[in-house]
């Protein structure tokens, strides 16, 4: 019988859990979804027994698709960055998780930035304070539920909240942990100096590992809830992006993920910790121990499309059930139909506020352009034309530093629509690796917990091996539309600015 390795992605939509073997190839998967929910816009929040609930569902899934219990080897979790789980002292859940794209502390940031200083914050943390990071989330949860905040007694990224579920270990990673604020990145340990500084005690914060670092087994109540076997090992894990990162091969200088998930991210390795002193770029650990990454986020990149889907693509959504066809596929082929630039309409994809470059809370979704000639399928390129120019902001900023990247690869649910995937290579004026089935973050979990099984030496080999069995296509830009989008996206730069004041204005009513 082969051994399997088991990766558990606990993601903003859903939980994907995905088995593996020992070449690498996917034996079982299933996926789970949950809800998400915004009390107030900019807010978003989930409720973490969803999250668990979730996982023992798809493990179950996992197990009665043939998969044996026993052929699991060893467990690696990854999840969304960044969320706030709030535990009592008996280990109950306060209150809702805040997540990733919850846009609340603006005010604890500045406080954060009026305590700390923002220079030293960059020494301390290599980061800035951002609205979604997990330190921000802490101070707010003092600043205005202070009832809450005394039942504070351990505060967990969304994985390591599942590990502690199944293994009864409070456990994190150098790559997720790196997204709290309160790890000095540089050193892979947490930072004294900001605990003190924002009065966090150390013991509210899990144990932090590499990725690869085995923390724990499997309990009887993980065992009896999963199905998986007690005793099997599970590992530390990783960040979404560092784990998509390692499933994808992004192992080395020079390679780079370009993900269109919920978030749309561009992921770099780094052999040193080299931080972007302007912070616009996140300087975070990498999976692969001894290295580091930069990253840019634009909060909403398959979220915008979402979007566009649920608002208005009601008849493409029924088309798309009465068919058995995807929704997605629809929307692509009538954006497909309109010419690039979408006639003058341009989309600034800020619909959950902007991390990279803005680092604005406030920042909202824009059609700026709209004539009577626009139709529906104009808003869907643009829409996709507005993320593709978000996430080149963050190249600039990369080839601003002085980082080259020779292989760009595409992955993420919105990878698979071929007419973004060329939208991306013209406004890039590069060439893109699209992976033959793109590996997301359960898949480089699974790695690392292989990894960790003893069933490769380090997380470069296994990415590697892993990696060597995907076919990869490559997409060509236009040299017609690289020109054309150069001077769309020359006026999507000079549009931000332009109207920053009147997103403060707005947010106000
Ligand atoms: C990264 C980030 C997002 C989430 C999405 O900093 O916030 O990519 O991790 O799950």
């Amino acid at each position: 019988m082969k051994e399997l390795y088991l990766g558990i992605d606990v993601g903003t939509t859903g939980v994907k859990v995905l088995a593996i073997d020992e070449e690498g190839a996917v034996a079982a998967e299933s996926t789970r979804e949950y809800p998400l929910y915004v009390p107030q816009p900019g807010w978003a929040e989930q409720n973490p027994e969803d999250w668990y609930n979730a996982t023992c569902q798809a493990v179950a899934d996992v197990l009665k698709s043939g998969v044996k219990a026993g052929q699991i080897k060893g467990v690696g979790l990854t999840g969304q960055m960044h969320g706030s789980v709030f535990l009592d002292r008996n280990g109950r859940v306060i209150r809702e998780a805040i997540l990733w794209c919850d846009q609340r502390t603006a005010a604890e940031c500045k406080q954060i930035n009026e305590t700390v200083g923002e220079k030293k914050l960059i020494e301390l943390v290599s980061n800035p304070a951002l609205a979604g990071f997990t330190a921000p989330k802490i101070l707010w949860l003092k600043n205005n539920e202070p009832d809450n905040y005394e039942q504070v007694a351990k505060v967990l990224l969304p994985k390591d909240y599942i590990s502690w579920r199944l293994t009864g270990t409070f456990a994190t990673d150098v790559s997720d942990a790196s997204g709290m604020l309160l790890l000095d990145v540089v050193n892979r340990r947490w930072s004294s100096e900001m605990l003190a500084a924002l009065d966090i005690p150390r013991s509210w914060l899990a144990e932090v590992f590499e990725s690869p670092d085995v923390v724990g087994k499997i309990n009887s109540t993980g065992a009896a809830e999963t199905g998986l076997l007690e005793g099997t090992i599970v590992v530390a894990g990783a960040g979404d992006n560092a784990a998509g990162a390692v499933g994808n091969g992004i192992i080395k200088p020079g390679m780079a993920t370009v993900s269109l998930g919920t978030s749309g991210v561009i992921f770099t390795p780094s052999e040193t910790p080299a931080v972007d002193q302007e912070g616009r770029l996140h300087t975070f650990c990498h999976a692969v121990p001894g290295q580091w990454h930069l990253m840019g986020v634009t909060m909403a990149a398959g979220g915008s499309l979402r979007w566009y889907r649920d608002t208005f693509a009601g008849e493409e959504r029924s088309v798309a059930e009465l068919t058995g066809q995807d929704a997605y596929e629809l929307i692509s082929e009538e954006a497909a139909q309109v010419a690039p630039g979408s006639e003058g309409l341009l989309f600034l994809p800020y619909l959950s506020g902007e991390r990279t470059p803005h680092a604005d809370p406030y920042a909202r979704g824009v059609f700026i352009g709209l004539n009577l000639k626009h139709s529906k399928a104009h808003l869907a390129r643009a829409v996709m034309e507005g993320v593709a120019f978000s996430l080149k902001d963050t190249l600039e900023i990369m080839t601003a530093l002085g980082i080259k990247l020779d292989d760009l690869r595409v992955t993420g649910g919105g990878g698979r629509s071929s007419v973004w995937r060329q939208i991306m290579a013209d406004v890039f004026a590069a060439e893109l690796n699209v992976m033959e089935n793109s590996n997301g973050p359960a898949y480089g979990a699974a790695v690392l917990g292989a990894v960790g099984a003893g069933r490769w030496n380090s997380v470069e080999e296994a990415a590697a091996a892993a990696c060597s069995r995907q076919r990869m296509e490559k997409v060509k830009p236009n040299e017609q539309n690289i020109k054309h989008y150069h001077k769309m996206y020359n006026i999507y730069v000079d549009t931000y600015p332009a109207i920053k004041s009147i997103f403060r204005r707005l947010s106000e009513i």
